[in-house]
């Protein structure tokens, strides 16, 4: 009953260590690495198309990571999306929280911490609500109270800006603006709403472990706390918290697809040093979801004799499978399928 609780049940009941489990070794080339030499883009949604696709297209070649602004999701809707996962998290009524926890993959709300418990090397300082609201959404009274209406209300939203972005991605790709829109790339939705209570050790432990994302695309909401970081050239770059803005990043799918042109780039949360709680959100889009017999591979507009394809074939659900099996270890999934 205590992994119920959480993470947050811990720090609840006053831990003042991290516990062994959750400590991580960080290779030291790594940790050493930390630097602010580059920064995250910002890539403004709204401006002249064509300055949109360029900037959305050279941001995901390289760091595979922007920050958009002008994304269209209106301030106050992002606010009341972190404040439903607070209410979450925080409600007095700690067993109708319990209510949602499980570790069954086949429910549409799922609430634990570390989905990879049982196959990662160290356990992360942090809780999640997981969401499918596409295509098919839970009937609405399955989801919880405290986040319900907002919940609905900004997965529509952020669906919208996938396909928006999506269209943006198949230009810079040099494809017809559809293309990655009918392939199925945004047919499937999950919300992540992760929470990052305070952590007494923060050097001990992570808020998520080094990862690259399973999806074909990431749209996240952070709040003011900070902790997010790219590997960029070996390197550590923070992605600074910019009000209003939502960050968006290539996943695996994506890099699959795009026979490497677009990188899903790895990335990390540091154990949260503050004194409140960090509280985030990750829309995954994929298909999975669906069960969907489709092959994804290399498209064949990208590949050439000069430059043969770099994967083979898989559905999405064998690849969010083998992902799921490997846990979070530090290396790609992709890999895998080379
Ligand atoms: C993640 O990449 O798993 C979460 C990112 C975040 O919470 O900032
Ligand atoms: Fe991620």
């Amino acid at each position: 009953d205590e992994t119920k609780s959480g993470v947050k049940g811990l720090v609840d009941a006053g831990v003042a260590t991290v516990p062994l489990f959750f400590h991580h070794h960080v290779e030291e080339a790594e940790e050493a690495a930390n630097t602010s030499a580059f920064s995250i883009p910002v890539v403004d949604l709204c401006g002249a198309r064509d300055r949109a696709v360029r900037d959305v297209g050279r941001a995901s070649e390289t760091y595979g990571f922007f920050q958009a602004v002008n994304h269209g999701i209106p301030v106050g809707v992002l606010e009341e999306m972190r404040e439903g996962a607070r209410r979450f998290y925080e409600q007095e009524d700690a067993e109708a929280k319990k209510g949602y926890y499980t570790r069954d993959w086949s429910r549409k709300v799922q609430y634990n911490s570390n989905f990879d418990l049982y196959s990662a090397p160290a356990a992360n300082w942090r809780d999640t609500l997981f969401v499918v609201m596409a295509p098919e959404p839970p009937r609405p009274e399955d989801l919880p109270i405290a986040c319900r209406d907002i919940t609905i209300e900004y997965s529509r939203q952020v669906q919208r800006l996938g396909r928006v972005l999506l269209g943006l991605l198949s230009e810079a790709l040099g494809l017809e603006a559809n293309r990655l829109e009918e392939m199925g790339c945004a047919e499937g939705v999950a919300h992540l709403l992760h929470y990052y209570p305070p952590c007494p050790q923060p050097h001990l432990t992570l808020g998520v472990s080094k990862h690259s994302d399973s999806s074909f695309l990431t749209v996240l909401l952070q709040d003011h706390i900070g902790g997010l970081q790219v590997l960029h050239q070996n390197k550590w770059v923070d992605v600074s918290p910019l009000p209003g803005a939502l960050v968006i990043n290539i996943g695996d799918l994506l890099q699959l697809i795009s026979n490497d042109k677009l990188k899903s780039v790895e990335h990390r949360v540091l154990a949260n040093k503050a004194d409140e709680a960090r509280i985030s959100v990750a829309s995954f889009f994929t298909t999975h979801f669906s069960p969907c017999s489709r092959l994804y591979g290399p498209l064949e507009e990208l590949v050439s004799e000069e430059n043969p394809p770099v994967y083979r074939h898989t559905t999405v659900k064998d690849y969010v499978q083998h992902y799921h099996t490997k846990g979070l270890d530090g290396r790609s999934a992709l890999d895998h399928f080379k």
